[in-house]
């Protein structure tokens, strides 16, 4: 089992340089469940910068998930153009109604897999980020740090169970456990501003002693890729 760096310096660099988005909470605080869920669906395939605005006029028109729930679904494909993906706009629908139905989201990772349009990503994610649960949602940005952190040379997707597996190996760091929303967006910003495809910031890095990539100098070939 590779050894994992201690959390506490990512967290201590989310809280200094975590990004102002539309989707967090100003204050740093709980977000609102609906507000997590629909950044994360809106984020499978869209990318930050693009989001924010449309995330701002979604929840201007549908401000809660009940008043999603009941719009008709017309309202929301008309929404949802420009986005992309429109099964994801017929998703969001359905789960919206069950959601509405059930009286809010539900607070854990396997029970929000069964709602339609969320996978393994954005359940944890949600988890995470809403409702404190210690898991780590592993997207792209999140499986290129661990695949650097560790030195995985193993290439993906082959790899993607281990590194996900890997990752959710922090929430045994009682520093990343007391934190899992703050731990799950700073691993995200870490791959989105410093530990970025190319050229990364290592100087930069939290955890730049602790990359076994980075001592080896390799940073720049993980993470490593099937030919398609
Ligand atoms: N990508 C997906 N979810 C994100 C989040 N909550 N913050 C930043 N980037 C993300």
């Amino acid at each position: 089992m590779p050894h994992l760096p201690p959390a506490a310096p990512l967290l201590a660099w989310y809280d200094r340089h975590r990004r102002v988005l539309p989707f967090r909470s100003a204050a740093g605080g709980r977000p609102e469940p609906y507000q997590v869920w629909l950044s994360e669906v809106m984020l499978q395939q869209t990318t930050v910068a693009a989001v924010g605005p449309r995330f701002d006029r979604f929840l201007a028109r549908f401000p809660t998930v009940e008043a999603l729930a009941a719009a008709p679904e017309a309202d929301v494909m008309e929404e949802w153009a420009g986005l992309g993906y429109y099964a994801r706009a017929r998703n969001l629908h359905a789960c919206a109604k069950l959601v509405a139905a059930r009286g809010g989201f539900p607070r854990d990772a396997p029970a929000l897999r069964e709602l339609p349009g969320i996978g393994a990503y954005t359940a944890a994610a949600v988890a995470a980020i809403a409702f404190d649960r210690p898991v780590v949602p592993v997207d792209g940005n999140v499986e290129r740090v661990m695949a650097r952190l560790l030195a995985e040379t193993a290439e993906l997707p082959g790899a993607r169970p281990r590194l996900a597996a890997l990752a959710e190996g922090f929430m045994a760091d009682p520093d990343a456990r007391a934190r899992p929303g703050d731990f799950a967006q700073g691993l995200f910003d870490l791959g989105a501003t410093l530990c970025t495809p190319r050229a990364p910031a290592c100087a930069l890095c939290p955890w730049m002693a602790a990359c076994e990539a980075r001592r080896q100098g390799i940073q720049e070939e993980l993470p490593r890729k099937a030919p398609k």
